[in-house]
């Protein structure tokens, strides 16, 4: 099975970036976290990081021809007003789960709401680099049940 792990704005600045709220660990940190956790899981994953609205746009759509079991997104701030994401998880035939390193519920009103967790199959939020662990686990079980 093979993963796209997609990371929007800001993210690359983890580490630096409002330690009090996203802790000391870096993006490099999270990317290397990611492919142990794949390899421990047998999955092969491609991670991303961009700062561009399009381009996680242009991501989501060449992900169809990558032939990708699942895609992870964190969207970081567009989650909150990007209609264009949400358009392009909808016009793909890729499940995609929305993942988030803070609890967005529990921060400002504004972060309270993902206009793209309709779109997407399931949402992890509030757990750090866990969040993305969970997704992964969600995803592998789901294409094995996909499989059966
Ligand atoms: C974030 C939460 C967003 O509200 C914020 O804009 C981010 C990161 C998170 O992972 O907790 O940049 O997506």
């Amino acid at each position: 099975m093979k993963f796209l792990v997609i990371n929007g704005p800001n993210l690359n600045l983890l580490g630096t970036r409002e330690v009090d709220i996203y802790g000391k660990k870096t993006y490099q940190d999270l990317t290397k976290q990611l492919k142990q956790w794949a390899k421990a899981l047998k999955v092969k994953i491609k991670v991303y990081q961009t700062n561009y609205e399009g381009k996680i746009i242009e991501l989501l759509h060449h992900a169809m021809k990558k032939k990708y079991a699942g895609i992870i997104l964190n969207p970081a701030a567009y989650t909150h007003y990007s209609y264009a994401i949400y358009d392009a998880i909808k016009a793909i035939n890729i499940p995609v789960v929305e993942v988030h390193l803070t609890n967005i519920y529990n921060r400002e009103d504004f972060r309270k709401i993902s206009v793209i967790k309709d779109a997407c199959i399931n949402s992890f939020y509030g757990e750090g680099f866990n969040s993305y662990l969970k997704a992964m686990q969600f995803l592998i079980e789901r294409g094995n049940s996909n499989d059966n």
